[in-house]
């Protein structure tokens, strides 16, 4: 059977349960957890430390994926299906790059800088609140959160996508990405 080689197998779980932690870590900061508490500080944390952790795993992905070609997508799938899933699929490399590009400049803008699980990160962006009359440090603050739900939104079209192969059209598209 036609699978993705074991290293993009890894990474493609690895990132998924990692993206599953910071929907759910982001919004609880906003939402849930007081604020200026020791438990939001906590959360904070570890959200840009696993976030960092991504940005390492994307780009090791994006190296797999550069030197190894995918299995093709089953003959049988019309052409606006493979097409969805390529642009589907291209998607989930560029928003996450761009939420953690994002995410980062808010926390460089900011003044919090960049720690990764206690290891201060280089500083991309400069600590400043307004750029031009533009408050870019609410700007990126907005723009994180738009592009964090944005990809939520394609995770959740590209997981029903996996579901209906699998039970409306009987293609098991899923263990092309498991181990068993
Ligand atoms: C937990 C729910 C998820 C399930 C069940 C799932 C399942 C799958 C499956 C079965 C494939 C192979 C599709 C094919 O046959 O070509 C795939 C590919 C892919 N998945 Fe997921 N996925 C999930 C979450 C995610 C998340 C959160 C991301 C984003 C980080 C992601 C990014 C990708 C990408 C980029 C590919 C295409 C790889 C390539 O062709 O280069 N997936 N996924």
């Amino acid at each position: 059977m036609d699978r993705y080689v074991f290293s993009a197998r890894v990474v493609h779980w690895l990132m998924a349960l990692g993206f599953l932690f910071m929907w759910a870590s982001g919004f609880a900061m906003a939402n849930l957890v007081p604020e200026d508490t020791a438990l939001e500080e906590q959360l904070f944390g570890l959200h840009i430390s696993i976030g960092v952790t991504l940005l390492f795993l994307l780009i090791l992905r994006i190296g797999i994926r550069l030197f190894n070609t995918p299995p093709a997508l089953p003959d049988e799938f019309p052409a606006w299906e493979k097409l969805g899933a390529h642009l589907g699929h291209f998607a989930l490399y560029l928003l996450p790059a761009l939420v953690i590009l994002v995410g980062w400049a808010e926390s460089d803008f900011g003044g919090h800088g960049v720690h990764w699980f206690g290891v201060a990160m280089p500083k991309i962006f400069p600590t400043m609140e307004m750029l031009g009359g533009l408050n870019v440090e609410g700007v990126s603050e907005l723009l994180h959160e738009l592009f964090a739900y944005l990809m939520l939104f394609v995770a959740v079209v590209h997981v029903a996508a996996v579901v209906k192969h699998k039970w409306v059209d009987g293609h098991d598209v899923m263990s092309r990405m498991t181990f068993r």
